[in-house]
């Protein structure tokens, strides 16, 4: 299947520039907000209706494309063949009920299972975060170079607030082994982080719509994206995922006990 990657880039940046005008709009009005599957997994009102919008923007736009997304207006994705779209309409809902802030709407782009574009708003800083293996990476228009390959010693680390705090698979002892410690809440905000080098390694339990646009961004920027067991990544399964530079996510592996 033959695909234009700067044309859907170009499109993702249109629509997430658009969804995120909507967002800051949306922030500041009366929320209704449910919870899913426990009393911290929240949705709200503007994520259906962002996901709504945005899954009948990329139909309009590509037909043929089938879409895995969070809220339930996606297709019934088996199987990785053709263009598949990974929508996550807002990310770290938590963030945009409580504070208003670090929060993200992401859509990842696969072609016959390979990574292809990735694109991530920051919504509060309207910053948008995109490109690819093949036309490279970009804060709205600038480019971005590829992040330094530094050892997890010269690094802050990012782990989902649950992982830490149980010490699952002792990761204690890869933040102790790091700069320092931060949890954002949302992984398309610390995607941006491993982006430009803020930070190192991110670690948490990710659905597919969590990962993909991080996952294509992040390996077009010669990280390494890695399931704890070493299995190869199913970008159609959640699964306990480690981003981050090269010399880390080896170290984190080696440190990590997954039994
Ligand atoms: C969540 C955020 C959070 C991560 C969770 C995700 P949501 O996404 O990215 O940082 O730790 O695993 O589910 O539910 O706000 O889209
Ligand atoms: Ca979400
Ligand atoms: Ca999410």
């Amino acid at each position: 299947m033959q695909v234009d990657s700067r044309e859907i880039d170009h499109f993702l940046v249109q629509l997430l520039a658009e969804v995120g005008k909507g967002l800051r709009e949306d922030s500041i009005k009366k929320m209704s907000v449910d919870t899913k599957k426990n009393r911290n997994d929240l949705v709200t009102n503007f994520d259906k209706k962002t996901e709504k919008f945005v899954n009948g923007k990329i139909k309009e736009a590509y037909p043929e494309a089938t879409i895995v997304s969070e809220e339930g207006y996606g297709d019934l994705v088996k199987d990785m063949s053709g263009l598949v779209f990974f929508v996550d309409p807002i990310d770290g809902t938590m963030n945009f009920v409580k504070r208003g802030d670090n929060f993200a709407s992401m859509i990842g782009v696969y072609i016959d299972g390979e990574p292809l574009i990735g694109a991530i708003i920051d919504v509060m800083d309207n910053e948008i975060y995109h490109g690819g293996k093949e036309i490279g990476l970009f804060i709205n228009e600038e480019p971005i170079d590829d992040p330094k390959n530094l050892p997890l010693v010269e690094g802050l680390v990012d782990v989902s607030a649950p992982m830490a705090l149980s010490n699952k698979f002792s990761v204690q002892d890869v933040i102790k082994k790091s700069s320092g410690f931060r949890v954002y809440g949302s992984a398309g905000i610390i995607f941006g982080h491993l982006l430009t080098g803020k930070e190192v390694m991110y670690m948490s339990y990710l659905a597919p719509w969590d990962l993909a646009a991080g996952r294509v961004m992040c390996e077009a920027a010669g990280m390494n994206v890695a399931s704890i067991d070493g299995t190869p990544i199913n970008m159609l399964e959640s699964q306990v995922v480690i981003v981050g530079t090269q010399k880390v996510v080896s170290e984190a592996l080696k440190t990590l006990k997954t039994r």
